[in-house]
Protein backbone atom coordinates (compact mmCIF):
# COMPACT_ATOMS: atom_id res chain seq x y z
CA UNK A 1 0.00 0.00 0.00
CA UNK A 2 1.47 2.88 -0.95
CA UNK A 3 1.68 6.35 0.80
CA UNK A 4 0.58 9.35 -0.85
CA UNK A 5 0.12 12.74 1.01
CA UNK A 6 0.02 13.47 4.91
CA UNK A 7 -3.19 13.68 5.95
CA UNK A 8 -2.92 14.87 9.84
CA UNK A 9 0.36 15.24 11.86
CA UNK A 10 -0.33 15.19 15.82
CA UNK A 11 2.13 15.02 18.38
CA UNK A 12 3.96 11.47 17.76
CA UNK A 13 2.12 10.03 15.21
CA UNK A 14 1.52 11.03 11.27
CA UNK A 15 -1.42 9.97 9.09
CA UNK A 16 -1.07 9.93 5.54
CA UNK A 17 -3.81 8.84 2.76
CA UNK A 18 -3.36 5.81 0.78
CA UNK A 19 -4.57 4.97 -2.57
CA UNK A 20 -7.31 2.81 -1.27
CA UNK A 21 -9.63 5.54 0.47
CA UNK A 22 -10.52 3.60 3.31
CA UNK A 23 -7.39 3.21 4.56
CA UNK A 24 -4.53 4.56 6.11
CA UNK A 25 -0.68 4.88 6.80
CA UNK A 26 -0.12 6.00 10.54
CA UNK A 27 3.60 6.52 11.22
CA UNK A 28 4.87 5.82 14.65
CA UNK A 29 7.70 8.96 15.06
CA UNK A 30 10.23 8.74 17.77
CA UNK A 31 8.87 12.01 18.91
CA UNK A 32 7.42 12.23 22.72
CA UNK A 33 5.36 14.71 24.30
CA UNK A 34 3.71 15.50 27.37
CA UNK A 35 1.81 18.10 29.14
CA UNK A 36 -0.45 19.07 25.89
CA UNK A 37 2.66 19.49 24.19
CA UNK A 38 4.32 21.75 26.53
CA UNK A 39 7.19 18.93 27.07
CA UNK A 40 8.72 17.46 24.02
CA UNK A 41 11.65 15.09 23.15
CA UNK A 42 12.74 13.25 20.60
CA UNK A 43 13.22 8.96 22.21
CA UNK A 44 15.27 6.94 19.72
CA UNK A 45 13.37 3.58 18.73
CA UNK A 46 10.09 4.93 20.27
CA UNK A 47 8.41 4.70 17.09
CA UNK A 48 9.17 1.37 16.36
CA UNK A 49 8.86 0.57 19.91
CA UNK A 50 4.72 1.84 20.06
CA UNK A 51 4.11 0.40 16.34
CA UNK A 52 5.37 -2.99 17.51
CA UNK A 53 3.27 -3.01 20.51
CA UNK A 54 0.58 -1.59 19.19
CA UNK A 55 -0.15 -4.15 16.41
CA UNK A 56 0.41 -6.95 19.46
CA UNK A 57 -2.43 -5.14 21.74
CA UNK A 58 -4.69 -4.20 19.00
CA UNK A 59 -4.61 -8.04 17.53
CA UNK A 60 -5.34 -8.91 21.35
CA UNK A 61 -8.41 -6.58 21.44
CA UNK A 62 -9.42 -7.87 18.33
CA UNK A 63 -9.37 -12.02 19.09
CA UNK A 64 -11.48 -10.74 21.87
CA UNK A 65 -13.98 -9.76 19.81
CA UNK A 66 -13.40 -5.73 19.96
CA UNK A 67 -13.55 -4.28 16.28
CA UNK A 68 -10.10 -1.86 16.14
CA UNK A 69 -9.05 -0.05 13.04
CA UNK A 70 -5.49 -2.52 12.45
CA UNK A 71 -5.61 -4.17 9.78
CA UNK A 72 -1.54 -4.70 9.82
CA UNK A 73 2.25 -4.01 10.43
CA UNK A 74 4.36 -2.44 7.01
CA UNK A 75 7.29 -1.69 8.57
CA UNK A 76 9.32 -0.79 11.50
CA UNK A 77 7.60 2.74 12.24
CA UNK A 78 4.20 2.51 10.10
CA UNK A 79 1.05 0.43 10.39
CA UNK A 80 -1.93 0.31 8.09
CA UNK A 81 -5.45 1.41 9.24
CA UNK A 82 -8.93 1.58 8.29
CA UNK A 83 -10.36 4.90 7.81
CA UNK A 84 -12.44 6.14 10.73
CA UNK A 85 -14.51 9.11 11.33
CA UNK A 86 -12.97 9.97 14.66
CA UNK A 87 -14.91 11.14 17.69
CA UNK A 88 -13.16 14.44 19.24
CA UNK A 89 -13.51 12.20 22.90
CA UNK A 90 -10.81 10.55 25.03
CA UNK A 91 -12.62 7.77 27.36
CA UNK A 92 -10.28 6.84 30.08
CA UNK A 93 -10.61 3.93 32.65
CA UNK A 94 -8.53 3.94 35.98
CA UNK A 95 -8.39 0.99 38.02
CA UNK A 96 -6.09 2.73 40.26
CA UNK A 97 -5.64 6.32 41.02
CA UNK A 98 -2.92 8.34 39.35
CA UNK A 99 -2.31 11.44 37.48
CA UNK A 100 -4.77 13.96 37.23
CA UNK A 101 -7.88 12.33 39.11
CA UNK A 102 -5.44 12.84 41.97
CA UNK A 103 -4.66 16.54 41.89
CA UNK A 104 -8.44 17.08 41.18
CA UNK A 105 -9.63 15.66 43.99
CA UNK A 106 -7.10 15.89 46.12
CA UNK A 107 -6.64 11.72 46.37
CA UNK A 108 -3.16 10.23 47.07
CA UNK A 109 -1.61 7.81 43.89
CA UNK A 110 -2.21 4.44 44.56
CA UNK A 111 -5.83 4.01 45.87
CA UNK A 112 -7.66 0.87 44.32
CA UNK A 113 -10.69 2.02 42.52
CA UNK A 114 -13.79 -0.31 42.62
CA UNK A 115 -15.70 -0.25 40.74
CA UNK A 116 -13.33 1.36 38.26
CA UNK A 117 -13.97 4.62 37.20
CA UNK A 118 -14.75 6.21 33.84
CA UNK A 119 -14.05 9.86 32.59
CA UNK A 120 -14.53 11.55 29.08
CA UNK A 121 -12.03 14.33 27.77
CA UNK A 122 -12.67 16.80 25.14
CA UNK A 123 -9.58 16.32 22.90
CA UNK A 124 -8.26 19.94 22.21
CA UNK A 125 -5.20 20.75 23.39
CA UNK A 126 -5.09 24.28 23.98
CA UNK A 127 -7.50 24.10 27.09
CA UNK A 128 -6.01 20.87 28.18
CA UNK A 129 -8.37 18.10 27.05
CA UNK A 130 -10.76 19.18 29.73
CA UNK A 131 -13.24 16.63 31.59
CA UNK A 132 -15.96 16.63 30.11
CA UNK A 133 -19.65 14.85 30.42
CA UNK A 134 -22.40 12.40 28.87
CA UNK A 135 -24.39 16.08 28.56
CA UNK A 136 -21.31 18.04 27.55
CA UNK A 137 -20.99 15.71 24.54
CA UNK A 138 -24.91 15.37 23.49
CA UNK A 139 -25.22 19.00 24.07
CA UNK A 140 -22.46 20.21 21.63
CA UNK A 141 -23.17 17.12 19.12
CA UNK A 142 -19.83 15.67 19.68
CA UNK A 143 -21.65 11.88 19.31
CA UNK A 144 -24.82 10.88 20.10
CA UNK A 145 -26.90 9.27 23.12
CA UNK A 146 -26.23 5.79 22.11
CA UNK A 147 -22.38 6.05 20.39
CA UNK A 148 -21.59 7.12 23.99
CA UNK A 149 -22.70 4.35 25.80
CA UNK A 150 -21.48 1.84 23.31
CA UNK A 151 -17.79 4.07 23.66
CA UNK A 152 -18.07 3.08 27.80
CA UNK A 153 -18.94 -0.53 26.67
CA UNK A 154 -16.28 -0.95 25.04
CA UNK A 155 -13.43 0.92 26.99
CA UNK A 156 -14.42 -1.54 29.84
CA UNK A 157 -14.38 -4.56 27.49
CA UNK A 158 -11.02 -3.46 26.82
CA UNK A 159 -10.40 -3.29 30.44
CA UNK A 160 -11.20 -7.31 30.92
CA UNK A 161 -9.23 -8.52 28.38
CA UNK A 162 -5.97 -5.90 28.83
CA UNK A 163 -6.24 -5.70 32.99
CA UNK A 164 -5.77 -9.96 32.70
CA UNK A 165 -2.90 -9.72 30.22
CA UNK A 166 -0.62 -7.57 31.66
CA UNK A 167 -1.11 -8.97 34.92
CA UNK A 168 0.35 -12.57 33.56
CA UNK A 169 3.32 -10.71 32.94
CA UNK A 170 3.47 -9.50 36.31
CA UNK A 171 2.54 -6.01 35.66
CA UNK A 172 -1.08 -3.79 36.61
CA UNK A 173 -3.14 -1.48 34.29
CA UNK A 174 -3.69 1.71 36.49
CA UNK A 175 -5.57 3.86 33.77
CA UNK A 176 -5.46 4.03 30.07
CA UNK A 177 -7.24 6.17 27.38
CA UNK A 178 -9.09 5.07 24.13
CA UNK A 179 -10.42 7.12 21.10
CA UNK A 180 -13.26 5.49 18.87
CA UNK A 181 -14.48 6.68 15.27
CA UNK A 182 -17.13 5.15 13.25
CA UNK A 183 -16.46 3.19 10.33
CA UNK A 184 -19.51 2.24 8.23
CA UNK A 185 -21.96 3.31 11.08
CA UNK A 186 -20.02 0.95 13.88
CA UNK A 187 -17.89 2.26 16.54
CA UNK A 188 -14.66 0.90 16.23
CA UNK A 189 -11.85 1.65 18.18
CA UNK A 190 -8.92 3.76 16.89
CA UNK A 191 -5.92 5.66 17.52
CA UNK A 192 -2.90 3.30 19.55
CA UNK A 193 -2.52 1.56 22.45
CA UNK A 194 0.92 1.91 23.84
CA UNK A 195 2.83 3.23 26.99
CA UNK A 196 2.53 6.21 25.68
CA UNK A 197 -1.14 6.69 26.28
CA UNK A 198 -1.52 4.40 29.85
CA UNK A 199 -0.09 3.61 33.34
CA UNK A 200 1.65 0.42 33.55
CA UNK A 201 3.60 -0.34 37.18
CA UNK A 202 5.40 -3.44 38.10
CA UNK A 203 2.93 -5.18 40.20
CA UNK A 204 5.37 -6.39 42.82
CA UNK A 205 7.79 -3.06 43.17
CA UNK A 206 4.77 -0.62 41.90
CA UNK A 207 7.68 0.58 39.43
CA UNK A 208 6.46 3.14 36.74
CA UNK A 209 6.59 1.74 32.93
CA UNK A 210 5.41 4.07 31.09
CA UNK A 211 5.21 7.67 29.80
CA UNK A 212 5.07 8.81 33.43
CA UNK A 213 8.86 8.09 33.49
CA UNK A 214 9.24 10.71 30.55
CA UNK A 215 6.38 13.39 32.65
CA UNK A 216 8.57 12.95 35.88
CA UNK A 217 12.18 12.67 33.87
CA UNK A 218 13.00 9.01 35.42
CA UNK A 219 14.78 7.90 32.52
CA UNK A 220 14.53 4.79 31.01
CA UNK A 221 11.95 5.42 29.11
CA UNK A 222 11.89 3.07 26.08
CA UNK A 223 13.75 0.78 27.94
CA UNK A 224 10.69 0.29 30.03
CA UNK A 225 8.28 0.49 27.36
CA UNK A 226 10.61 -2.54 25.46
CA UNK A 227 10.61 -4.39 28.96
CA UNK A 228 6.57 -3.88 29.42
CA UNK A 229 6.56 -5.73 25.86
CA UNK A 230 9.24 -8.47 26.33
CA UNK A 231 7.21 -9.26 29.14
CA UNK A 232 3.82 -9.97 27.22
CA UNK A 233 5.56 -11.83 24.22
CA UNK A 234 5.68 -8.64 21.73
CA UNK A 235 8.72 -9.54 19.19
CA UNK A 236 10.92 -5.91 18.45
CA UNK A 237 13.28 -7.69 16.08
P1 LIG B 1 -4.53 11.73 33.24
O1 LIG B 1 -4.19 11.15 34.59
O2 LIG B 1 -3.52 12.71 32.74
O3 LIG B 1 -5.93 12.27 33.20
O4 LIG B 1 -4.48 10.54 32.20
C1 LIG B 1 -5.15 9.31 32.42
C2 LIG B 1 -4.61 8.28 31.45
O5 LIG B 1 -4.99 8.58 30.13
C3 LIG B 1 -3.09 8.19 31.43
O6 LIG B 1 -2.71 6.84 31.25
C4 LIG B 1 -2.68 9.02 30.25
C5 LIG B 1 -3.85 8.89 29.32
N1 LIG B 1 -4.12 10.12 28.57
C6 LIG B 1 -3.46 10.34 27.37
O7 LIG B 1 -2.67 9.50 26.93
N2 LIG B 1 -3.70 11.48 26.68
C7 LIG B 1 -4.57 12.41 27.12
O8 LIG B 1 -4.74 13.44 26.46
C8 LIG B 1 -5.26 12.19 28.37
C9 LIG B 1 -6.23 13.19 28.91
C10 LIG B 1 -4.99 11.04 29.04
N1 LIG C 1 -2.29 14.56 28.33
C1 LIG C 1 -1.25 13.61 27.96
C2 LIG C 1 0.04 13.82 28.73
O1 LIG C 1 0.11 14.52 29.70
C3 LIG C 1 -0.99 13.68 26.50
C4 LIG C 1 -0.39 14.97 26.03
O2 LIG C 1 -0.56 15.99 26.65
O3 LIG C 1 0.29 14.92 25.04
O4 LIG C 1 1.00 13.24 28.40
Amino acid sequence: MEKREELYSGKAKSVYTTDDADKLVLLFRDDTSAFDGKKKEKLDRKGMVNNKFNAFIMQKIEEAGIETHFIQLLSDQESLFKRLEMFPIECVVRNISAGSICRRLGVEEGKDLNPPTFEFFLKNDDLGDPMINDFHIQSFGWASAEHVEKMKELTFAVNDVLKTLFLDGGMLLVDYKLEFGLFEGRVVLGDEFSPDGCRLWDSETREKLDKDRFRQGLGGVVEAYEQVGQRLGVNFD
